[in-house]
């Protein structure tokens, strides 16, 4: 009696705080973080320019929320900051927003003084660098992230796999530059009664042999992190790949986004691609 009471009553107070919470926040919604690097041996000195370049970036980022990928260049002092996000391709644009914002948030106080870093969710990748690499095939650092479960036929699977995720590759390298280059696929003949779904994007700077190119290093790195896994990913700046035994992606196609828009900055210059 008394301990369904007091069940009950927390029931209702969790229920409450759920509906305020939902009241005050009704876009919040979890973002899976996945990992964060802050690679390069140079920093910056705290209220630099840089730090407070960075901020003015990054909140730019922040504030696009009608796009899924978008780059932009901030300087305004001796030093420029180069930025962009991707969203996965199958987010939509609200998804991809919280996303990003979350991002922001989280990465300066990740690598405080760092001149580059990178940031990856489920949902969305960030990175920021003191060097332009808008039209640079970016290969490192990487990520890789394996399912702690292992197939019981590692060598013939990773085969079929490669094969899979081949052909993932080259539907998702296909656009022209500047256009998603995203594909995902689901095949079910490769263990008998499960299905594999497979994903492959890259951001769309690239041209489609430079995303070939990138995926194909990526596909590679499968052997490196996730060999005869249940599950892997392997993540680059400029491209990643990963499958599972379960749909990690939006199985309906995604609605149509805009693709490139450069869009003035105060302070600073959207960047076409180069
Ligand atoms: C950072 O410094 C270490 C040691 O000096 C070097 O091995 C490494 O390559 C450097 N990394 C970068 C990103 O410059
Ligand atoms: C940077 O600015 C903050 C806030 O104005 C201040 O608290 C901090 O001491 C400054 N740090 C340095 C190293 O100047
Ligand atoms: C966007 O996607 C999320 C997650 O799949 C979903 O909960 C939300 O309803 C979608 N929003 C819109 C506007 O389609
Ligand atoms: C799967 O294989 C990896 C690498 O060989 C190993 O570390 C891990 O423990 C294996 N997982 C299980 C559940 O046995
Ligand atoms: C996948 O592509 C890579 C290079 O693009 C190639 O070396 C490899 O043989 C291919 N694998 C399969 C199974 O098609
Ligand atoms: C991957 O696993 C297979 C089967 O367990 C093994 O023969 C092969 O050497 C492994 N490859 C790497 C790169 O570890």
């Amino acid at each position: 009696m008394t301990t369904s009471m007091v069940m009950a009553s927390s029931h209702k107070i969790f229920l409450l705080f759920f509906f305020i919470t939902f009241l005050l926040f009704p876009n919040t919604q979890a973002q899976y973080y996945v990992s964060h690097i802050c690679y390069s041996n140079q920093t910056f000195a705290a209220n630099s320019t840089f730090q407070s370049d960075r901020t003015k970036l990054l909140s730019s980022l922040a504030s696009n929320n009608a796009i899924d990928f978008y780059n932009a260049i901030v300087s305004s002092g001796g030093d420029t900051v180069y930025g962009l996000f991707m969203c996965r391709g199958d987010v939509n644009l609200t998804t991809c927003h919280q996303c990003v914002v979350v991002a922001t948030q989280r990465l300066p106080s990740d690598c405080p003084v760092s001149k580059e870093a990178i940031i990856w969710y489920e949902e969305c990748f960030l990175r920021y660098s003191d060097r332009s690499f808008f039209s640079t095939i970016d290969t490192r650092p990487r990520y890789g992230l394996r399912n702690i479960d292992n197939v019981s036929n590692p060598a013939s699977f990773m085969r079929t796999l490669y094969d899979i995720m081949n052909k993932t590759a080259d539907e998702a390298a296909k656009p022209a530059v500047g256009e998603k280059k995203y594909a995902s696929t689901a095949r079910g003949e490769i263990v008998p009664f499960r299905t594999v779904f497979c994903l492959a994007q890259c951001t769309p700077n690239l041209s489609p042999s430079d995303c070939r190119w990138c995926l194909s290093g990526a596909i590679g790195d499968l052997n490196w992190c996730c060999n005869g896994s249940e599950g892997g990913r392997v993540l680059y700046p400029s491209c990643n790949v990963r499958y599972e035994f379960y749909p990690f992606y939006l199985l309906e196609a995604p609605a149509p986004t805009p693709t490139l828009a450069i869009v003035p900055l105060p302070g600073s210059q959207g960047k076409a691609l180069t």
